[in-house]
């Protein structure tokens, strides 16, 4: 295993088709999601030569928290269907690694135990499935339990039309509806090691951090959840004040959303298009960053996700002035090949190689990263060196 690519493969090999697609799918013609890749291909390097440093420092800091390299977990929903206890495991992996995990709304596993297995940062993705004041007892536990940061999401108002997802049955195999779900079983039945850690994990996962007054959510289709759970402007002032921490506002594409941001009280925003995972043909997130940072990169710290897959990437990506980036496929591909294995290794293949990086363009730190490392098209927008 050497790259993420590598991960990505093992990945598809372990986990059936639908649970795969779903890590690695987007919305409609998945569009963005290729375009986020792309953006970093287009970006290229100039290197500093002839200049040596054995030793190249990559940490920075996010919110307050030292981080041992700017990749941050994102938050990645369903992951106890990758792996047994999944979050647990991707949190005690971001941990060791020195770096924050972020646990998604829709998660299997009880924040607290989540919390409990990292030795690092934890912060909270807030969806407001089930309303107000479900999304206020999740607030309440996760600040209660010392979550760091809660992120809020934006750009979910509805799911995104994810047709891999139809494609495979994922709903008719999630209702368990006999016979709908018989020409769905094939694809589950051919990863018997899959099915044996999921059943030994108690089967179907439910949503713990989601209390309804019966009890926790039972796991659906997830285009009905996320339509269920859309965040409002109007939202973030009693977010904000029942929180009382951080807030880190997550899916602006624009400068415009940005500030609207900064205005209800974000303390960092991630431009990020979810992965390429709801409006397809939004531009790639590398391409929207110079223009939020421009907006709000003097007031709060600027984070985008969206197509890491190399430590090079990542570079780019501070480079163009993000303070750090989110992994989501990145992680969510060794966590359905390895578990928490998987997960480290993911960590470690990203740092060597953003540490590789740093020295092949003879730069001795993260913090040094600038535009004058980077050759980029004259259709990029100007550089706001913040
Ligand atoms: C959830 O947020 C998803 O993208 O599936």
């Amino acid at each position: 295993m050497v790259s993420i690519a590598d991960l990505r493969r093992l990945a598809r090999r372990r986990l059936p088709r639908m649970v795969f697609d779903y890590i690695d799918g987007g919305a409609e013609d998945e569009r963005t999601l290729r375009a986020n890749e792309a953006a970093f291909a287009e970006l290229t390097w100039r290197p500093r030569s002839a200049v040596v440093h054995p030793q190249v420092d990559l940490r920075t800091t996010v919110l307050g928290h030292e981080l041992s390299m700017p990749v941050i977990l994102a938050p990645v929903g369903s992951s106890r269907m990758f792996w047994p206890r999944g979050e647990s495991e991707a949190a005690a992996a971001a941990g060791a690694a020195g770096t924050v995990y972020t646990l998604s709304t829709l998660s299997g596993t009880r924040l607290e135990e989540v919390r409990e297995a990292s030795a690092g940062p934890c912060w909270y993705q807030l969806y407001l499935c089930g309303g107000r004041d479900v999304g206020l007892a999740a607030v309440a536990r996760a600040k209660a339990h010392g979550y760091s940061a809660l992120v809020v999401t934006i750009d979910t108002p509805v799911a995104g039309m994810r047709e891999r997802d139809v494609r495979n049955g994922a709903s008719q195999l999630i209702a368990r509806r006999f016979p709908d779900v018989v020409p769905f079983l094939p694809q589950v039945l051919a990863k018997p090691g899959w099915l044996i850690d999921f059943w030994r994990d108690g089967g179907l996962m439910s949503f713990p951090n989601i209390v309804l007054p019966e009890g926790p959510m039972r796991y659906g289709d997830i285009a009905a959840q996320l339509a269920a759970a859309a965040v409002s402007w109007s939202d973030l002032a009693w977010i904000r004040e029942a929180w009382g921490g951080p807030i880190v506002v997550k899916g602006v594409h624009t400068a415009d959303d940005a500030r609207k941001a900064v205005d209800a009280g974000a303390d960092a925003v991630v431009v990020s298009n979810h992965g390429g995972r709801q409006l397809d043909g939004v531009a790639a997130t590398l391409r929207v960053l110079p223009e939020v940072l421009e907006a709000v990169g003097r007031q709060v710290e600027v984070l985008v996700d969206g197509g890491v897959r190399r430590g090079a990437d990542v570079a780019k990506a501070v480079a163009l002035g993000a303070k750090a980036v989110l992994v989501g496929r990145a992680y969510a591909y060794g966590l359905g090949a390895a578990g928490r294995e998987g997960v480290a290794k993911a960590l470690e293949i990203l740092r060597t190689e953003l540490e590789r990086t740093l020295k092949l363009l003879g730069c001795p730190a993260v913090a040094e990263l600038d535009r004058s490392y980077l050759g980029e098209p004259l259709a990029w927008p100007p550089s706001s060196r913040a």
